[in-house]
């Protein structure tokens, strides 16, 4: 049986560019459950972008809009939820995720993440120095909690978006 159907959510978790958002809608579509994004829905409440609620908020109030958005969607069933590459660094939000889904971690090399994100003008922390390093950093903080939030890993290097929701598909 697949694991995810004990589960009430399918919870994408990893790095930036690592392909949540278009994986998350190929295995949404597959499976016929609903996309939710977690930057769109805190840009939609919020009426503004991710570059101008860290602007204007800080990454303090980003993160707690994050939680909300978070707790918000994970109170229903039935979901791919595709969670910000920060979403993990909340002790209270990995709780939650595994809790309320059955969390799958999505790896990418910062090599497959830098091609994925070479034109991106939309997440301020690549603004905060060169994007290599900030992603190699971000990765030492990171790696350890998606890992541990995480009931599946998944490495997306060396694939398309689309070949890695097919075999991930498989795997659930
Ligand atoms: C962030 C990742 C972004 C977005 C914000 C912060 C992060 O989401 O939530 O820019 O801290 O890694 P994606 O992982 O969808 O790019």
């Amino acid at each position: 049986s697949r694991p995810s159907e004990a589960a009430s959510n399918l919870v994408l978790v990893g790095p930036m560019g690592a392909g949540k958002s278009s994986i998350g809608r190929s295995l949404a579509d597959r499976f016929g459950l609903r996309l939710a994004d977690v930057d769109h829905a805190i840009e939609s409440r919020a009426g503004a972008s991710v570059n101008r609620i860290f602007e204007s908020e800080g990454e303090a109030g980003f993160r707690e809009r994050e939680r909300v958005a978070l707790a918000e969607l994970l109170s229903g069933d039935g979901l791919v939820l595709a969670t910000g590459g920060g979403a993990v660094l909340d002790a209270g939000n990995r709780a939650l995720l595994r809790q309320r889904g059955f969390v799958v971690h999505l790896h990418a090399s910062v090599e497959q993440q830098l091609r994925r994100l070479a034109h991106d003008r939309t997440r301020p922390l690549l603004a905060r120095g060169d994007r290599e390093q900030v992603l190699h950093d971000l990765a030492r903080v990171r790696e350890p909690l998606y890992s541990q939030v995480a009931h599946l890993r998944f490495d997306t290097n060396g694939h398309s978006e689309a070949e890695a929701a097919e075999r991930l598909a498989q795997l659930l």
